[in-house]
């Protein structure tokens, strides 16, 4: 059985203060279910030692947002290296995410690099992936998805593979308020799973931790995580506010999958 899993990513939100609160509430409420279901938080990098420090063992985990594509220290400005992030304790970092692929150029060469110098550091990789609105209209979204898993896992073995987890977010549904039906989020993962058996085998793909994204909150969560192969979510906007965060993470705890 594969144990749910819920990722708050703040992108480009959070002040001291501000982080001090929403971690005390979190692990406030969090603690009485955090034996049925993994929580991990994606702070800013430049408030992740402040937030590990205040998660310091809580039982909730502490993730980036990305990582550098360049292996080794050097004269790489604004860089900052999957070494690095293992160095003060980090234990997963997003990979792919849309906003990165869209604003920073990150291209599947790219985050096959990343995801590669994250595996080799032992951080758990989360692979984001997911169509836009013209690819879904145009029906092309399975094999978008499928290249980019494809080409993110390119020269890596099903060893290496074994600590990625993925997340399919739609990009039309990410901030939109728009979320994909949890038919249509199941259609996908049903598809990811059946793709990644035929390609990596059926004991990774049966192992392999998917996510959705894409506007989960409080309300639809149950829906969402108690699709058959939808293991958890990475949560944006939501993430924010600790009663609407908590609320996600308890349907995901008391999902009728975990027993
Ligand atoms: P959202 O973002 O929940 O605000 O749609 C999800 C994400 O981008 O990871």
């Amino acid at each position: 059985m594969r144990k749910a899993l819920v990722a708050g990513n703040w992108k480009m939100h959070g002040r001291i203060t501000q982080n001090i609160n929403l971690i005390d509430d979190l692990v406030k409420q969090l603690s009485p279910i955090k034996e049925s279901v993994s929580v991990l938080v994606c702070p800013p990098l430049v408030y992740l030692n402040q937030v590990s420090g205040l998660l310091a063992e809580a039982g909730i985990e502490v993730g980036a947002q990305d990582v550098s594509r360049f292996e080794k220290d050097g004269a790489h400005t604004g860089d900052c290296s999957a070494e690095m992030l293992a160095d003060i304790g980090v234990s997963y970092a997003l990979v792919g995410h849309s906003e990165r692929r869209s604003e920073h150029q990150d291209t599947d060469a790219v985050i096959a690099l990343k995801l590669k110098n994250l595996l080799q550091v032992g951080i758990k990789p989360i692979l984001c992936i997911g169509e836009s609105l013209e690819q879904r209209e145009e029906g092309t979204f399975e094999k978008v998805i499928a290249d980019q898993i494809s080409n993110a896992f390119s020269g890596l073995s099903v060893e290496e593979l074994s600590n990625v987890i993925l997340a399919y977010e739609p990009i039309w549904a990410i901030g939109t308020g728009k979320t994909a039906s949890p038919d249509q989020a199941q259609a996908v993962h049903a598809y990811i799973r059946q793709m990644l058996a035929s390609d990596y085998g059926s004991e990774f793909s049966e192992k392999v931790t998917i996510l959705y994204g894409g506007s989960v909150k409080a309300a639809n969560a149950d829906q969402l995580f108690s699709q058959p192969d939808i293991d958890g979510g990475l949560i944006g906007g939501a993430a924010l506010v600790s009663e609407e965060f908590t609320a996600i993470c308890r349907a995901a705890a008391t999902s009728p999958k975990n027993g």
